[in-house]
């Protein structure tokens, strides 16, 4: 009989895994955990957290994405202490608290981060511990260099994420927004992404740029920071470098804990 296969609307996001893409948050993760993570996607690193507090923790995965969210309950239904929300954070209210509050990839998508902070803070528990990982987008690094279209590609997403109000370096202002929330025992941690020509994922990672341009892509376009031609023709040259001269990626990122 021919095996039911899923296909993802989300490959990016549905192919992470706690250990390869949060994986400085494992040494906190401790059996008996409430853990809940804000922007969870489909889940995909929340089953993770739900293995390691194990059958005595508990995992709350909050996203406004309802899409995402029915995806990952076909997923991840199977992981027994992982519930998936469809909501807007800033309209979340847990009936009971957390251990640890972690959040990644997310705050980089709101203006108002500092705000979120605030409001994730009133869902800890007492010595409750927030962690959040995310991005700074300004030092991204290619090796080689990739070619022109993509580099004006990318200048233009940045500018397009800045007329939004979002902050391209969100991962170095962090503890600033830690320290103005009053959390305490405040941690950087480096957590780059780095991908290596050979690697088994090196063109899935290093095609995310060509998934950007497919999706923001048409968004910046008929917002006016990018013509389709130019869009077109990053997406066609990033492939063709990616499988060719491209040798390694690296995306900067930190990891920020604090405590209540
Ligand atoms: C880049 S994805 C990161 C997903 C996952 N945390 C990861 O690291 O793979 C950002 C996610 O945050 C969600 N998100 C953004 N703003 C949100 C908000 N205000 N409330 C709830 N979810 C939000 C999006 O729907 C999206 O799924």
């Amino acid at each position: 009989m021919k095996k039911a296969t899923h296909k993802s609307s989300a490959p990016i996001l549905n192919k992470r895994t706690l250990e390869k893409d949060f994986s400085t948050l494992v040494p906190i993760l401790k059996e008996g955990l409430r853990v809940l993570n804000v922007g969870c996607g489909a889940g995909a690193i929340s089953k993770g957290i739900a293995k390691k507090v194990g059958k005595t923790g508990q995992v709350v995965g909050i996203d406004r994405n309802q899409a995402l969210i029915e995806e990952g309950k076909v997923l991840f239904g199977g992981q027994r202490n992982l519930a998936l929300i469809a909501t807007e954070l800033f309209a979340y209210e847990p009936v009971e608290k957390f251990d640890l509050i972690v959040s990644a990839r997310v705050l980089q998508w709101l203006d108002n981060p500092q705000t979120a902070l605030a409001k994730m803070k009133t869902w800890l528990k007492p010595n409750g511990q927030i962690s959040i990982l995310d991005y700074n987008h300004e030092a991204l690094a290619w090796t080689p260099a990739p070619p022109k279209s993509m580099q004006i590609f990318y200048q233009a997403f940045l500018d397009w994420r800045s007329n939004l109000g979002l902050n391209n370096a969100i991962a170095e202002d962090l503890s600033s927004y830690f320290e103005k929330a009053n959390f305490q025992q405040i941690e950087v941690i480096p957590a780059n992404e780095i991908y290596n020509k050979g690697e088994a994922l090196f063109l899935h990672k290093a095609g995310i740029w060509i998934d950007v341009a497919k999706v923001i892509g048409v968004k910046m376009m008929t917002e006016g920071f990018v013509t389709e031609a130019l869009r077109l023709k990053a997406i066609a040259e990033h492939q063709h470098w990616i499988e060719t001269e491209a040798e390694q990626m690296v995306m900067t990122l930190k990891e920020i804990r604090g405590t209540l």
